[in-house]
């Protein structure tokens, strides 16, 4: 069932493309501790973190198995190289890559295979980053509203948490917190929301049914300013560790 989800994505990968926030440059400059490198992002998605990658990285791949994902991506920017590929078979040289990125997307790969392929590609002494976007929890009309995304089925990882524990090769995790603020109607809270893998993975009448009922909730518990908006906390949970075996 895990990789039925992970894959799911492609079905809307235009809507991802547009509804989903990037993280702020504060984050960026604590994932990237050393620009001017030769960079790798896996589950690359639709490029929203690539983008902001190839800014400060010399050379950037994108790994992402999902050609409906790429061919956005492609549409995005089609400067970037994008390939097929998976975090458990990175199509990279053995010790050819400073390092490796994550956003999104680590709770989807399988560890054990990863990690294994992450210190195949990576020169010594290369890093490792890895990072959520996350609604703030800690705003309670956030929490009730995006309170599906807490509740993980059997088997799940935890989508903000990560470690290098039993991974001798790799330093003790370092973790950061980026807290920022964006003002959004209730239309793309909605649209947000639908991006996520618990609601592409319902059938059409639940699914228009839960965003009926989400749809009051924002009413009722966070509605619109006079511009339209209501100002939406998120946080971005990033984590960085090294490779030294
Ligand atoms: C939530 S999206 C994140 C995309 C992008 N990193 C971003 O920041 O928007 C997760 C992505 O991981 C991809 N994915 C799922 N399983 C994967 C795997 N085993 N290896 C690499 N990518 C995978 C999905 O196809 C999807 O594009």
């Amino acid at each position: 069932m895990i990789e039925a989800r992970a894959r799911g994505f492609g079905t809307i990968a235009g809507e991802y493309a547009t509804v989903r926030v990037p993280m702020r440059t504060a984050a960026l400059e604590w994932l990237v501790a050393s620009p001017r490198q030769s960079a790798v992002e896996i589950g690359a998605g639709t490029g929203l973190f690539t983008r902001l990658l190839a800014t400060v990285a010399d050379s950037v791949l994108a790994v992402e198995p999902d050609e409906r994902m790429r061919a956005e991506f492609l549409v995005r920017d089609p400067r970037v190289r994008v390939v097929d590929g998976t975090a458990e078979d990175i199509p990279a040289a053995d010790d050819s890559v400073d390092a490796v990125y994550s956003v999104d997307s680590w709770h989807w790969f399988d560890p054990d295979r990863t990690f294994a392929e992450i210190a195949r590609v990576l020169r010594p002494g290369g890093s490792l980053a890895v990072a959520w976007n996350m609604h703030d929890r800690s705003v309670r009309w956030e929490a009730e509203f995006f309170a599906i995304l807490d509740d993980l089925p059997a088997g799940f990882r935890r989508p903000g948490w990560f470690t290098t524990e039993g991974r001798a090769a790799f330093t003790p995790q370092e973790r950061h917190v980026v807290r920022w603020n964006e003002p959004m109607n209730h239309e793309r809270l909605l649209s947000m929301l639908s991006s996520y893998s618990p609601v592409l993975a319902m059938g059409q009448a639940e699914r228009t049914e839960y965003l009926r009922r989400q749809r009051d909730y924002l009413a009722r518990c966070a509605p619109e300013a006079s511009d339209g908006t209501v100002d939406t906390a998120f946080t971005t949970v990033c984590w960085r560790t090294r490779y030294l075996p």
